[in-house]
């Protein structure tokens, strides 16, 4: 079913066509999400399980065969780099600096990692994309690169291998293309998002169960505080120190003979305190940073019991509590996602809240009682420009709510 929202971006994309001349007349539009993470924050690349749902800011994506071999595609979002054009195989390398301030690099990303990875695009594309998720917290880049991948693969007619290895795709054009150094949280928790589900990844088996929120649970709703600021990307920000960090702590402990091989392997009590007293003394900051982990870790399973008994006040506690150890012992935090989360803090109503996604800045997140959305909105309303003036007119609060992933529609345009 086409709703309201989706109808006008349709509409939007349409004009957006019309303007620079691509023909989108009966193409595709596939929606990707974007996602909203319940826990472990920064757990993906320390080997934890993971928990979300997929949130309704999207990126709707038009897209047709054209007959040639090349792909033409145009973002609604990035204008001024106007009609991204390339030829299918010749795209620059892996990391350029001509690709570094646009974003054809996902693109072109995506034709060279399918191209190595055995899958190869001959037929090339044009599309017209616009989306309203905003950057650093919710995974726009995830979301532009799974539409990208399936929408290339079906223009091509290549059967898109199962969804975990798409996810595995995706993150590859981040990691190896683009040079980011992202795990695979945001692609696992877009690809698989169900509407009114969270959706439970197992890294053991990489198996992927779908938790419903327990029934007679709170009406709550989601809530996105975008700070206004731009995050640069993954691997210009603290992210990549900290994933340096957890992998230095976990090469010291092997060496000293510690049996484990990621920072979620320390669930045993006497395993982290032997671990913590080896290390307290000359790297306690490395210290810290598996003393999140070990917590966070140990607190998942407590919200995911939660989550099914449909106890959203316990959710959200645990959800603060992860926020404090995020901006304490991991220190991922940054100081205006600090200000949303002291803001809404003071709401009742509002049962928990933390930055969100790979840190410093971008966006803070809120579980809120329904009845105190628009309180806590005001809230920041009030308060996040006085706090940050520089930011009063970029700043945005949005209400989510939980729906599916991915989303195809047909005989739209
Ligand atoms: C970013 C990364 C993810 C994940 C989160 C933190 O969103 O892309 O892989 O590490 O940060 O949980």
């Amino acid at each position: 079913m086409v709703s309201s929202q989706d109808q006008k971006l349709i509409d939007e994309i349409k004009a957006l066509a019309a303007k620079v001349n691509l023909d989108i007349a009966g193409a595709k539009v596939r929606r990707s999400s974007s996602r909203f993470c319940l826990g472990v924050e920064h757990g993906d690349y320390n080997g934890t399980e993971l928990f979300g749902v997929g949130t309704d800011r999207f990126i709707w994506m038009a897209y047709k065969p054209n007959g040639t071999h090349k792909m033409r595609l145009y973002s609604g979002n990035f204008p001024d780099d106007g009609v991204v054009e390339f030829e299918l195989g010749r795209v620059p390398d892996p990391q350029s600096a001509e690709m570094a301030d646009t974003w054809a690099r996902f693109p072109c990303g995506v034709d060279f990692i399918l191209r190595r990875e055995g899958l190869p695009l001959d037929k090339g594309m044009d599309a017209v994309l616009i989306g309203n998720i905003p950057g650093g917290g919710m995974s726009r880049s995830a979301s532009l690169t799974l539409n990208l991948i399936l929408s290339a693969l079906d223009v091509n007619g290549i059967a898109a291998p199962d969804m975990m290895q798409v996810v595995d795709l995706a993150q590859m054009v981040e990691n190896d293309y683009i040079g980011s150094p992202c795990g695979k949280l945001d692609q696992i928790m877009i690809a698989f998002a169900k509407a009114g589900m969270g959706t439970h990844y197992k890294p053991a088996d990489r198996s992927i169960e779908y938790v419903p929120l327990g029934a007679g649970a709170d009406d709550f709703r989601i809530m996105v505080m975008d700070t206004g600021t731009v995050r640069p990307g993954l691997e210009k920000s603290t992210y990549k120190i900290r994933r340096a960090e957890c992998e230095e702590l976990v090469a010291k402990a092997r060496q000293a003979g510690f049996k484990i091989s990621c920072l979620a392997d320390i669930r045993d009590k006497s395993l982290f305190d032997q671990i913590k007293s080896r290390f307290e003394q000359d790297a306690s900051h490395l210290v810290a940073r598996m003393d999140y982990i070990y917590n966070a870790q140990k607190r998942f399973y407590e919200m995911m019991d939660a989550w099914k008994a449909g106890d959203i006040e316990t959710v959200g506690r645990i959800f603060r509590q992860d926020g404090i150890g995020l901006r304490d012992d991991y220190v991922i935090s940054g100081p205006e996602l600090e200000t949303m989360c002291d803001i809404v803090r003071t709401v009742p109503g509002v049962l928990g809240e933390r930055m969100l996604g790979g840190g410093d800045k971008g966006a803070a997140g809120a579980l809120v009682l329904a009845d105190s959305a628009e309180t806590a909105k005001q809230a920041v309303d009030t308060a996040y420009p006085r706090s940050r003036p520089a930011f009063a007119d970029k700043y945005a609060v949005h209400t989510c709510k939980v729906v599916d992933g991915i989303k195809l529609f047909e005989d739209v345009l």
